[in-house]
């Protein structure tokens, strides 16, 4: 184990960094510590962003990026606000618990907070986004980068930026190919990432819908000056996936053992933190969503419809089991 884990490490030196995409409620420090654990190539995750509500932080946030729940994980936490006092206290919150890498959201298009001109709410406004990063310059410590869309409206938006983001103390910039409008629809536009990587004089790392090792061969051969790849719902279906990259696309032969192990993992722990069973069985359907899509979909749905712990824990088993025959037949 230790020699195979010191030659991943040597591969993954010789392709791009892979990073592990911050996804609200699914890559928890639970799932980050688990999953670091069993799988290799991540060169750090991401986490979730930390936002104030209400005039202050929610407690589940501060749990989520705290010293003691991240032993042993490389972990980059994300803030997001649209405003730049805002901003400060976030930056101060999470420098105080021992970071030096922060990232910084331009990105999300869930309606509400776009709506206050937050994640990629604020990108059609140059004047907000070049306010909002004005107080990163009061901290010469830090290592600042942006992750962002391409546009709210239009590609042309995140070209606009591209000055004042090389301007400011943002040290990497990554970018999804999509619009905040489209959510999480339609196919990723390469073309206006490609706009954007010719322009772009910052490390720059690609983002949306990166699913196979091809996908990442592909990207990595399009654009060699890229930074990294950043993988998100990918990694949650095949958390193999980066650990297959810097192997060059040969699958480890005992991926489902581990998968069975990280879900064993995330399960117990889950149990210590949530109340009730009620509440787990939630938490673990979340856990199913993305996972495993080449599973058989009958044994999968009784996972997800499983009404207590007995069952949930019987259709597991099967589930497992048949993907390693799978597995050994293929
Ligand atoms: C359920 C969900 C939650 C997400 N939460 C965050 C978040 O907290 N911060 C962020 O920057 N992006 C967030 N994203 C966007 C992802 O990080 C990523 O940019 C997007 O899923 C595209 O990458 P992928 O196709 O590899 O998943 C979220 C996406 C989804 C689907």
């Amino acid at each position: 184990m230790y020699l195979y884990s010191r030659l991943l490490l040597l591969l993954s030196m010789m392709s791009l960094p892979i990073y592990f995409a911050p996804l609200q409620g699914y890559t928890d420090a639970v799932y980050r510590r688990a999953h670091a654990s069993l799988f290799g190539g991540v060169a750090a995750y991401y986490t979730p962003f930390v936002r104030i509500e209400k005039d202050d932080f929610r407690r589940k946030d501060l749990c989520d990026i705290a010293a003691e729940n991240n032993e042993g994980v490389e972990v980059v936490p994300q803030a997001i606000a649209s405003e730049p006092d805002e901003l400060r206290r976030i930056v101060d919150k999470i420098a105080s618990c021992g970071y030096h890498r922060i990232d910084i959201n331009l990105g999300c298009p869930f309606p509400i907070l776009a709506r206050r001109h937050k994640g990629s709410g604020i990108l059609p406004y140059p004047d907000e986004v070049e306010r909002l990063l004005k107080p990163l310059e009061e901290y010469a410590d830090l290592a600042f980068s942006v992750k962002m869309r391409l546009g709210w409206e239009s590609p042309g938006e995140s070209l606009r930026l591209l000055p004042l983001l090389e301007s400011a103390p943002v040290r990497q910039i990554t970018l999804h190919a999509r619009l905040g409008k489209q959510q999480y629809k339609g196919v990723p536009d390469v073309e206006s990432f490609a706009r954007f990587y010719e322009e772009c004089r910052l490390p720059l790392v690609y983002n949306g819908d990166l699913a196979t090792v091809d996908d990442m061969v592909v990207l990595e051969r399009r654009f060699p000056r890229l930074a990294g790849l950043m993988v998100g719902r990918g990694l949650l279906a095949a958390p193999w996936l980066a650990e297959a990259y810097a192997c060059r696309g040969v699958m480890p032969q005992d991926r489902y053992e581990r998968v069975a192990r990280l879900h064993e993992r995330v399960a117990e722990e889950y149990k210590t933190v949530l109340q009730g069973e009620h509440q787990w069985l939630a938490r673990m359907a979340e856990f199913w969503e993305y996972l495993l899509p080449e599973a058989d979909r009958r044994l999968k749905k009784r996972v997800l419809k499983s009404r207590d712990e007995r069952e949930y824990t019987e259709a597991v088993r099967t589930l497992f089991l048949s993907m390693k025959e799978k597995a050994t037949a293929g």
